[in-house]
C-alpha cells in the first residue's frame, strides 16, 4: 500500500519527501483554507515539485461545464497533478468527459460501493473512500474500503482505491490489510505509524548500556 499524505502545508510535505515514504499528496479545499493559502495553483505547483507522485487538487465550482473548466485548467497547473471531482451525478459526467481529455481524476466523497463501482465505470484513475466520516455517522468505513478492492479486483477495474479521511494508526493498519492501493494520512497519523513505545524504551536501553561501559573504561 502506499501513502499519500493529505495536507497543503508545506513544512509537512517537505518533511514527508525527506523521510522517502510519501508517493503523492491530497488536498482539499478545508485543507487549503486551513493553512491561509491565497494563491491556491502556486502552492499545488510548488507541491508537485516536491512529490514527484499524483498530487490531488479539488474542483471548487458546482456544475458541469463549470467543473469541467476548472478541472481543464487545474490540469495544466503540472504534470502530476489529479483533479478531484466530487461523487455526485454532475461529476460522474465531468470524470467521463475528462477520461475522453486522459485527465487523471480522484473521485471524492466516496461514501458508498455504488458511487464507487459507478466512479471507476466512468474512468476515475483513483476513487476515495471517506472512512473516518463514514465511522463518525455509526457505519464501518473500512468495510467499503475491502468492498471496492475485492469488486474491483473481480471486474478487473484499474481505478485505486485511495482510502482517505484517515483518523488514526489503525486505520493504516486495517486499509493495508483490506488492500488498498494508497491510504492518505494527515501528517501527524504519518508520525504515529512509526512510533512504538518498546523501540523508544529499547533504543534508551541500547544507549544506556553503551555510554556505561564507555565511562568504565575511561
Ligand atoms: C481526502 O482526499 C480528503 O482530503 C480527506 O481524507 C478528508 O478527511 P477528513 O474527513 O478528515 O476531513
Amino acid at each position: 500500500m502506499d501513502i499519500f499524505l493529505d495536507t497543503a502545508n508545506l513544512e509537512q510535505i517537505k518533511k514527508g519527501a525527506r523521510l522517502g515514504v510519501v508517493r503523492g499528496v491530497t488536498t482539499n479545499p478545508t485543507l487549503v483554507a486551513k493553512e491561509g493559502i491565497g494563491d491556491y495553483k502556486s502552492v499545488v505547483q510548488e507541491i508537485a515539485s516536491i512529490i514527484p507522485g499524483p498530487i490531488s487538487a479539488e474542483v471548487v465550482v458546482e456544475g458541469v461545464e463549470a467543473m469541467l473548466e476548472q478541472a481543464r485548467d487545474i490540469a495544466t497547473w503540472a504534470p502530476n497533478v489529479v483533479v478531484k471531482i466530487p461523487s455526485t451525478t454532475d461529476g460522474l459526467e465531468v470524470i467521463t468527459a475528462l477520461d475522453k481529455e486522459n485527465i487523471k481524476v480522484n473521485m471524492t466523497l466516496c461514501f458508498s460501493l455504488n458511487q464507487a463501482l459507478l466512479g471507476a465505470l466512468a474512468g476515475a484513475a483513483f476513487v476515495s473512500p471517506f472512512v473516518g466520516r463514514l465511522d463518525d455517522i455509526g457505519h464501518d468505513g473500512m468495510e467499503l474500503v475491502s468492498d471496492m478492492v475485492k469488486v474491483y479486483r473481480q471486474y478487473q477495474l484499474e481505478t485505486k482505491v485511495l482510502a482517505a479521511s484517515i483518523r488514526h494508526p489503525l486505520h493504516c493498519v486495517l486499509a493495508a490489510r483490506a488492500g488498498a492501493d494508497i491510504a492518505t494520512v494527515p501528517f501527524k497519523v504519518l508520525m504515529q505509524m512509526m512510533q512504538h513505545p518498546l523501540t523508544d524504551v529499547g533504543q534508551t536501553r541500547f544507549l544506556d548500556d553503551w555510554h556505561k561501559v564507555q565511562n568504565a573504561q575511561k
